[in-house]
C-alpha cells in the first residue's frame, strides 16, 4: 500500500533514515508508531534533534508539539543536549510575533545559558524549535513534555522555578 507519507524526504541522505522509515512503515505511518519511531531514531543516531523530530512529525502527520512532548517527557529519549529538565521555546513566526524572542532572552539571562545549552549543574536544557504546531496558543513552550501556551516571561520563569523547587525537595 502506498502512503502519501512515504514521499516525505528525510533530513539527509544518511542511510540510517531507511531504518527509521522501515519502523514507520511497519506501523502504517500512524501516530501509534510514534514512540517506536523515536526510539529507532535514537538508537540509530544517538539522540533526537529538531530536524529528526520535524521529519517524524511530518511523516506520521502528528503535531510537532506532540512529538516534542513525547520526546522530552520520556527519559529514555535524549535530545541534544539533555539536562534533567527541558524547555523548548517555539521561535516560529506566530510565537516570534507574540514575544518569543524576549521570552527566550529572559530565560537565557536568568539561567546564564544560550539556546541549545544545558546549565552547568545539568538542571535545565534550553532549546528552540520552529513552529510546534500550536500557533493559536502563541507564544508556546514545551516544558518537561507539557505544552505551555500564551506564555509570558514571568510565567515561564515561574514554571521553571517550580522545577527547581521540586528538585530541591527531592534532594533534601
Ligand atoms: S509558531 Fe509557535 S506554535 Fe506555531
Amino acid at each position: 500500500m502506498i502512503s502519501r507519507n512515504e514521499k516525505i524526504e528525510p533530513p539527509s541522505d544518511d542511510k540510517r533514515w531507511r531504518i527509521v522509515q522501515a519502523t514507520m512503515q511497519r506501523n502504517g505511518f500512524t501516530r501509534d508508531g510514534l514512540i517506536e519511531t523515536l526510539h529507532t531514531v535514537q538508537q540509530s543516531f544517538g539522540f533526537l534533534d529538531d530536524d529528526s523530530l520535524r521529519y517524524v512529525a511530518a511523516s506520521l502527520n502528528a503535531p510537532l508539539s506532540q512529538v516534542y512532548g513525547v520526546s522530552t517527557f520520556y527519559h529514555l529519549f535524549s535530545l541534544k543536549p539533555a539536562g534533567r529538565n527541558t524547555c523548548v521555546v517555539c521561535m516560529g513566526t506566530a510565537c516570534y510575533i507574540k514575544g518569543a524572542p524576549s521570552l527566550l532572552e529572559q530565560i537565557e539571562n536568568e539561567y546564564g545559558l544560550s539556546r541549545g545549552e544545558t546549565t552547568e549543574d545539568g538542571h535545565l536544557s534550553l532549546m528552540t524549535a520552529r513552529c510546534l504546531g500550536s500557533c493559536g496558543l502563541a507564544p508556546v513552550a514545551v516544558i518537561n513534555g507539557h505544552i505551555a501556551g500564551k506564555l509570558n516571561a514571568e510565567e515561564a520563569l515561574q514554571r521553571l522555578q517550580a522545577l527547581q523547587e521540586v528538585e530541591n525537595v527531592q534532594q533534601a
